[in-house]
């Protein structure tokens, strides 16, 4: 075998944590150190640790036993080099010193896992001479050039097993149960984890909804004798009105915060802008006038550890980086194409989001099951 690209490399985890990260580490490193003889080095806490050097070196010890275990044990920060927030709220551009830290470690390549805003870091990386490769982990699955991101599956096999708790409660009081899932702007998650909860509505931010139709669908369920309901939320979810910026919920607020405001109440406060579950279960019980509760699944969805599937997919991610890294195959995201990994220029990936496209046959699926999206 011809001799190795690189023989040091860095390994940083940036943005929200989630299962599978640690098992992409590992998969990284352990064929980088045994099979490529290629030191390696953890970056702490994401981009903070590069602008601030928070380095050590991984051992084939530190990377065992890691596989199943969910957060990173890296540690990871929301942090962007070229914004790094300063004590009076303001932001300074640190750019320099993260590629100060890369040469000072005498880097040949920085690994970078992360979602869509730690490509975008790292493509911006690539352009002051860091050599990087990206992985593509997120709970919202909405990298683009990649079928699948790690940590989506356990986030959305979780969601779907609260779905499955929340129908023998709803059934047993005749409710209508609301779940807000996490997903950013994209519907990934709350498609995924409401059609395998089978959610009879399903609210994603790709299809504004109407609250008439969720509300119709509603009563054509208890019509047929189906007297409780289960309505999964993706967090960036938007009624139709609420684009317009019209509903009458979202007036009577306005209508409430000028109140506030001309009695000087609430200065100095920044306003609170409830979740968009607990609207869309308002605006069911106020119209239909049925039992409706709210469950906000939040960080959940993020912790603990990665289901099989998300343990395999991120250990064929870290090892294909690994080859690339002996190769010098650089300024790439690894992907997913089908069952094929493979990779892709960074650039294709930054600045980019993937939703769920209209026409996508889980929604079709979902529809001839009976599923509304409340459009
Ligand atoms: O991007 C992952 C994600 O979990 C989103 O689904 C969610 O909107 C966001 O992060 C939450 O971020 P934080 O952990 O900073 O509250």
């Amino acid at each position: 075998m011809p001799s190795p690209h690189a023989k040091c490399i860095g390994i940083l985890t940036s943005g929200g944590d989630c299962p599978g990260l640690n098992a992409a580490i590992r998969g990284v490193a352990k064929p980088a150190i045994s099979d490529f003889h290629i030191e390696v080095i953890g970056i702490e806490k994401g981009f903070r640790g590069l602008v601030e050097n928070h380095a050590r070196v991984l051992h084939l010890q530190d990377v065992s036993g890691i596989l199943s275990l969910g957060g990173t044990i890296l540690g990871t920060s929301r942090e962007k080099p070229h914004k790094m927030p300063l004590p009076n709220g303001e932001s300074i551009d640190l750019t320099s010193r993260a590629v100060e830290t890369y040469n000072r470690l005498g880097l040949d390549c920085l690994v970078c896992l992360g979602g869509n805003g730690t490509h975008n870091i790292a493509h911006s990386l690539t352009k002051h001479g860091l050599n990087i490769i990206g992985l593509p982990k997120t709970i919202d699955n909405d990298l683009a050039e990649t079928d699948i991101t790690f940590g989506f599956d356990s986030a959305a096999s979780y969601a779907a097993q609260a779905i499955d708790r929340l129908y023998s409660t709803a059934e047993a009081h005749l409710r209508v149960m609301v779940i807000e899932l996490m997903g950013h702007n994209a519907g990934w998650l709350a498609l995924h984890a409401g059609v395998a909860g089978g959610a009879d509505i399903i609210l994603l931010p790709e299809i504004p909804y109407d609250i008439d139709s969720v509300c119709q669908h509603l009563t054509e369920r208890r019509r047929r004798g189906k007297w409780f309901s289960i309505v999964a939320v993706a967090e960036g979810a938007k009624s139709k009105e609420s684009q317009a910026g019209t509903s009458d919920l979202e007036k009577d607020q306005k209508k409430k915060k000028h109140k506030k405001k001309d009695k000087g109440e609430g200065k100095g406060k920044s306003e609170f802008i409830g979740p968009v579950s607990t609207r869309v279960a308002q605006e069911i019980s106020e119209r239909l006038g049925i039992e409706t509760r709210v469950t906000v699944l939040g960080h959940l969805q993020r912790g603990g550890i990665p289901t099989p599937f998300d343990r395999v997919l991120a250990t064929r991610f870290g090892t294909y980086a690994a080859e690339m890294v002996a190769e010098g195959k650089y300024n790439q995201m690894v992907c997913m194409t089908g069952s094929q990994v493979s990779s892709v220029p960074l650039d294709k990936v930054a600045g980019r989001t993937k939703l769920v496209p209209l026409d996508h046959p889980l929604i079709r699926s979902a529809r001839r099951v009976g599923t509304n999206f409340g459009d």
